[in-house]
């Protein structure tokens, strides 16, 4: 039996780096904060509103690409690496923003996109330029079949196929993406090495971290075999999904090259790498790389991919408990700018037991801009969608514009966003949902994130301690954190919109809700037997529990 008499104070762990131990932050640049009035976020924008993600507690903020580019996939398509968009800012700008974020004890995270480029970048026009052109195989430029077709099957993610004609050069290069995404050849040396340096002149300015871009996608099969068909497609589903495209994507040399970029980060002091990988679990963790020697985060995007319903949750939690290397630190996602948000997809009660799930679980938990004061995915009207994903299959409801559009700030005009016509349309309900609503009301979405993160950051059990399942059925989910030495926490969720008794099953405690959605519970005392409202849920502080 444990006891806790008081709570101790917080001992320094080596053992636990900032990446560990963090809350992280999605900025989706484009529409944070607006400086200049363009209608479009931008660098100073960001600096602005640095005071607020410093009281809301994260510890780190991600950036969505801020990079030169023709914008034709909002900055996916990068056509100078070692540089800021001027949509965005300067490079000063960017120095300026870096300072602000450590001056405040916080870390900035990149977004590196290594796979592909712009068509408008410098190696790829000299690539296109002629066959023999020193940089032509820095892309993947392949001839047409006998009869002048393409050279396989492969398709865009974002619709068609994968290959594009090159009238001058009379060959086909391949792109995962848009046409004007040509992927970069990954076998080559140059192109890794070039790169490398790209990752080095960031982290020599202080970054502290990439996200890197699709990073399951980064090098191809050697012979280009076609993809498979996948049996279990459906006709709802994007056209991209009628293959699997197991020679296009999580080839065995990938691992390789993730390990030369992790050596580039070793070479400096507690850098990190997220991957954005969306694979099963049991190849996801392969990412980690033999001896953790790979990505740090591998992105787990269960909780995005996942119906949410507590059985399938609470399984999934222990699948990918128990497929963790050792020594791999988890991570959870709830939503980014490529997927619907949260509270549209769960709704907004559910949300609120959502925030709760990713800021008790084990692992570094990263929020979505907005998700904090629950905006949800906003209808653009059709004459409106930008993003290429939605234009390019009109009839499959796959545009990420409702996910992307502008912080909500306060209720004067467009939200506190900008002073100009925002680049995408803000929801009509700012004037009710905003940041500066949400601050003073207790029982707003923003004060269950501000107390959620500031427990986590202050308990050492819900920071770093280990997952213990509870007990799951059909509506709810428990579980206990627990570090040696200190407090455990039990949460239970209610996962559902109807009441719920929880019984704790071999699990004996007694405690006292330390925190729950419904602030009128808390102070209660617990044990083993409690009954939860719909869309219920709290946070224990244990007393005792065998
Ligand atoms: C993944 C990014 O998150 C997405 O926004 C982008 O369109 C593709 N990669 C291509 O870079």
């Amino acid at each position: 039996m444990l006891l806790y008499i008081a709570k101790m104070d917080m001992k320094e762990d080596q053992k636990y780096l900032w990446w560990h131990k963090g809350v992280v932050y999605q900025i989706y640049p484009r529409s944070f904060q607006d400086s200049n009035g363009d209608g479009i976020g931008d660098l100073r924008g960001i600096i602005q509103r640095l005071d607020y993600l410093q009281w809301l507690g994260v510890n780190a903020v991600w950036l969505s690409p801020i990079y030169p580019s023709p914008m034709a996939d909002f900055g996916y398509d990068i056509s100078n690496y070692t540089d800021i968009s001027p949509l965005f800012g300067t490079l000063n700008d960017f120095n300026d923003l870096l300072e602000a974020i450590h001056s405040r004890g916080m870390k900035i995270i990149l977004d590196l996109v290594p796979n592909h480029t712009s068509d408008q970048h410098p190696w790829f026009l000299e690539s296109k330029s002629s066959r023999d052109n020193p940089k032509r195989n820095w892309y993947i430029w392949k001839d047409a079949k006998p009869d002048g077709t393409v050279p396989n099957n492969w398709l865009s993610v974002f619709g068609g196929s994968g290959w594009e004609w090159d009238e001058d050069t009379s060959q086909y290069y391949y792109h995962a993406f848009l046409k004007e995404q040509p992927d970069l050849n990954w076998r080559n040396q140059e192109v890794q090495m070039a790169m490398l340096d790209v990752m080095r002149f960031w982290l020599d300015k202080g970054v502290d971290g990439f996200r890197v871009d699709v990073m399951w996608h980064m090098i191809k099969d050697e012979l280009l075999r076609d993809n498979p068909p996948n049996p279990d497609y459906q006709p709802y589903m994007s056209t991209y999904e009628q293959l699997l495209p197991v020679y296009s994507t999580d080839q065995p040399e990938v691992h390789e090259i993730i390990r030369k970029m992790r050596d580039v980060l070793d070479s400096y002091d507690e850098r990190m790498m997220i991957g954005e990988i969306y694979l099963p679990i049991a190849k996801l963790v392969t990412y980690y790389g033999i001896d953790n020697k790979e990505a740090h985060l591998p992105f787990n995007f269960l909780l995005i991919d996942l119906p949410w319903d507590a059985r399938q949750i609470a399984l999934a939690i222990d699948q990918y408990e128990g497929a963790l290397p050792a020594g791999g630190w988890p991570n959870w996602v709830l939503g980014n700018h490529d997927r619907p948000r949260i509270s549209s997809r769960v709704g907004i009660q559910q949300a609120r037991i959502a925030a709760m799930l990713l800021l008790t679980l084990r692992g570094t938990p990263t929020i979505y801009y907005g998700d904090e004061i629950s905006m949800k995915d906003v209808p653009i009207p059709f004459e409106e969608v930008q993003d290429p994903q939605g234009l390019n299959m009109p009839e499959k409801n796959l545009s990420r514009d409702p996910s992307r559009t502008p912080m909500q700030w306060d209720d004067s005009a467009n939200a506190g966003f900008t002073v100009g016509k925002p680049w995408l349309r803000i929801d009509k309900s700012f004037k009710r949902e905003n940041v500066r609503i949400q601050k003073n009301d207790p029982y707003s979405m923003l004060t269950l994130y501000r107390r959620l993160i500031k427990l986590r950051q202050s308990e050492p059990s819900l920071m770093a301690g280990i997952y213990k399942p509870v007990q799951s059925d059909s509506q709810s989910i428990a579980y206990i954190r627990h570090e040696e030495g200190y407090p455990a926490f039990m949460t239970i969720l209610n996962l559902s919109h109807r009441p719920c008794y929880f019984t704790s099953g071999n699990v004996r405690f007694t405690g006292v809700i330390e925190l729950a959605t419904s602030p009128e519970l808390e102070g209660l005392s617990v044990s083993d037997q409690i009954s939860l409202s719909g869309d219920e849920g709290i946070i224990i502080r244990l007393e005792q529990y065998v």
